[in-house]
């Protein structure tokens, strides 16, 4: 009993941590992708396993609701990883990030690949969807994106979405959906009191405490009367390795594949 309590000693620490992240969402994420100097294998960032093997896992759900005809847009692209793995399956890939440092990465990563291309947005701008897939309509692909905004800032970037898939795209969103509090979470990801896997501790000190999101908030921010749920159920989000032991880096997820209604 009491050695299950003892994670909780850790709060202090926690706290004093991710004290120093800037209160600028969007300038934090900048500067969390400025610091970043290695992803894949031995990957800093936290939510990379280095592997496509989760986005390959989405492969028949994708294929069964998402027109294979229409571009895709990886919404919150991050180092471009995914957007780079849905270029197999559409004719067209693009990633769409807040910061330009991510999209200066995630170009970097994509040299000669001529079906994906990348655009610095912040999604929750009113218009900002305008453009992005030409004046198709597209497909959407959002993973871990709407876990770390604001109820607010999620239905304004769902509302770029709607504008995005238009009449015959669809949205596929995987989010982290951890039910426990902050402790339990940076346990289960391998904090100890006595450290912090160094992933981990750069996303608590850099970034926006993440919450998380499963049914109830997928259906406040697209909600049923407005947006059709074609499929919906458990997942595992993948993140980095960064301890020996394989558990600590799958994390409870929720995935969703949506349509507007018209
Ligand atoms: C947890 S990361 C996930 C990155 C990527 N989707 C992946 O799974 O590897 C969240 C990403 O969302 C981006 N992001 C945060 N707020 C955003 C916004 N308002 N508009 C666009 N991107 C945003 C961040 O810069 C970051 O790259």
């Amino acid at each position: 009993m009491l050695s299950a309590l003892r994670k909780y000693l850790m709060i202090p620490k926690l706290i004093r941590l991710s004290r120093s992240a800037p209160k600028d969402r969007n300038v934090a994420w900048d500067r969390y992708w400025a610091g970043i100097a290695r992803t894949g294998t031995q990957s800093e960032v936290l939510w990379d396993s280095g592997s496509d093997h989760e986005l390959l896992g989405y492969a028949d759900v994708l294929g069964r609701h998402l027109d294979p005809m229409l571009p895709v847009v990886d919404v919150g692209c991050g180092h471009g990883s995914f957007t780079r793995a849905l270029a197999q399956f559409f004719p067209r890939a693009v990633g769409v990030d807040v910061s330009a440092h991510a999209v200066e990465r995630a170009r970097d990563g994509s040299h000669g690949m001529d079906n994906v291309s990348f655009l610095v947005r912040d999604m929750t701008q009113p218009g900002a969807g305008a453009g992005i897939a030409g004046n198709s309509d597209a497909n959407v692909f959002i993973r871990g994106v709407l876990h770390v905004l604001e109820p607010a800032e999620q239905a304004a970037l769902v509302d770029n979405l709607r504008q995005l898939v238009g009449r015959r795209g669809a949205v596929f969103l995987a989010e982290t959906n951890f039910q426990g509090n902050p402790v339990e979470y940076v346990t289960h990801l391998g904090a100890t009191m006595e450290a912090i896997p160094a992933p981990l501790e750069r996303a608590i000190r850099e970034l926006p405490m993440p919450g998380h999101f499963g049914p109830a908030e997928r259906s406040r921010a697209l909600p049923p009367e407005a947006w059709e749920l074609l499929e919906d159920g458990p997942t595992t989000i993948e993140t980095n390795p960064m301890t020996g032991d394989a558990a600590a880096s799958l994390v409870p997820g929720y995935f969703a594949v949506l349509k507007p209604r018209n």
